[in-house]
């Protein structure tokens, strides 16, 4: 299970073997920075033990010299770099979806499956270029070493060339300044800002050039887009639409669900995600979605990460229902209603996020 202990007590465990787990929502906030211990961790197997002084880094497919990198030469042959970036799970805030029709066989997260590291590694774009991409080369795929049942490959998936090109896009062996714990992927990760989690791989065996997108069951099946209409059943996976970036969200992380309040100024927080794109605006509600205010945005704003807002309430006595809504530097804004992105493997919900409270 890898160091699972060094996860905080307050976690909420949705499985332990393969272990996944969130922390409480409100303390997400508590940190631009989220420390290790409550970083949400998503695994589809079992943790790998991995000996470093053995490890090797394949870079395969479309190049010119294929090259195994030990964790020396990496940090060796590579200028590090450094970036703050935002890891969210597609299947954050699945349990709204989950409410508006059951989702089978998928973790209902709430809306902690995100996080923000200091990540710190190699340049992909570096390392491609060390290995000196062939001209038919338009995505590069990663497999991780964990052993997973739905593909006999292990957890894989692929960006365009154009993404792992990027200079945002690392193979991390730093995760805020220490080596990466076992559950985040030790001895070395990809990371991916601006993308949905599932394409930063953990525990990276290859990086290969190919023409065409990973087979991966991760990338070709799984983390694909349909629309509400759509079953398991009834679902042709090639007319899925391949995730990438996550849509533009805005989350309360306090107060918290159904907590109690006196009536009069309540501060409300919490946090704003847009992928790659910036937080323009974030606008909360204390009527359920009839009078809005626009919040203010907190902290520096780093281009691949989550921004906080706070914003001063003025609560009546009864039931009221807060509501938050954003809108990204692209123009896009959220839907009101999560029915309208309900889809059957319950990705990337970006509805509106209410929270109820009895105001005494
Ligand atoms: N990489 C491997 N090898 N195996 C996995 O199960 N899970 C992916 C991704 N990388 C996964 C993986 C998913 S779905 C997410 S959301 C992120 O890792 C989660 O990263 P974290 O556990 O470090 O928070």
């Amino acid at each position: 299970m890898g160091d699972v202990s060094a996860k905080d007590p307050s976690m909420l465990v949705h499985s332990a073997e393969p272990y996944n787990a969130a922390p409480p929502l409100a303390s997400l906030r508590a940190s631009p920075i989220t420390p290790i211990p409550l970083f949400f961790v998503r695994n589809h197997g079992t943790v790998p033990v991995v000996d470093p002084a053995p490890y090797r880094l394949a870079v395969t497919g479309l190049v010119d010299r294929e090259l195994r990198l030990s964790l020396e030469s990496l940090r060796r042959e590579f200028v590090p770099s450094t970036v703050t970036a935002t890891l969210q799970c597609a299947g954050n805030r699945r349990r709204e979806l989950h409410a508006v029709r059951p989702i089978e066989g998928e973790i209902p997260w709430d809306a902690a499956a995100v996080g923000t590291a200091v990540w710190t590694g190699a340049s992909l774009a570096e390392v491609l270029r060390a290995a000196g991409v062939r001209g038919a080369g338009r995505h590069v795929l990663f497999v991780g070493l964990d052993a997973v049942a739905a593909d006999a490959h292990g957890f894989g998936g692929s960006v365009p060339l154009e993404k792992a090109t990027s200079p945002e896009v690392l193979l991390a062996y730093e995760m805020n300044g220490s080596p990466l714990p076992p559950v985040h992927g030790f001895p070395l990760r990809v990371v991916v800002p601006g993308y949905i989690g599932a394409r930063s791989v953990k525990w990276l065996r290859s990086v290969a050039v190919a023409a065409a997108p990973s087979e991966n069951y991760f990338q070709a099946h799984a983390y694909k887009l349909f629309p509400p209409s759509v079953r398991a059943h009834t679902a042709d996976w090639n007319a899925g639409v391949t995730l990438t970036g996550p849509p533009v969200s805005a989350v309360i992380c306090a107060p918290r669900q159904g907590q109690r309040l006196r009536a009069g100024h309540l501060s409300t927080t919490g946090y704003a995600f847009a992928g790659g794109r910036q937080i323009a605006r974030v606008e909360v509600s204390a009527d359920g979605g009839v009078h809005w205010e626009t919040a203010r945005l907190v902290g520096d704003a780093h281009p691949w990460a989550w921004r906080f807002w706070e914003a001063s309430l003025r609560l009546r006595p009864g039931r009221q229902e807060i509501v938050v809504r954003a809108e990204d530097s692209g123009g896009a804004g959220q839907p009101a209603d999560p029915a309208a992105v309900w889809n059957f493997k319950g990705y990337v919900n970006n509805a509106w996020h209410r929270v109820t409270v009895e105001v005494e």
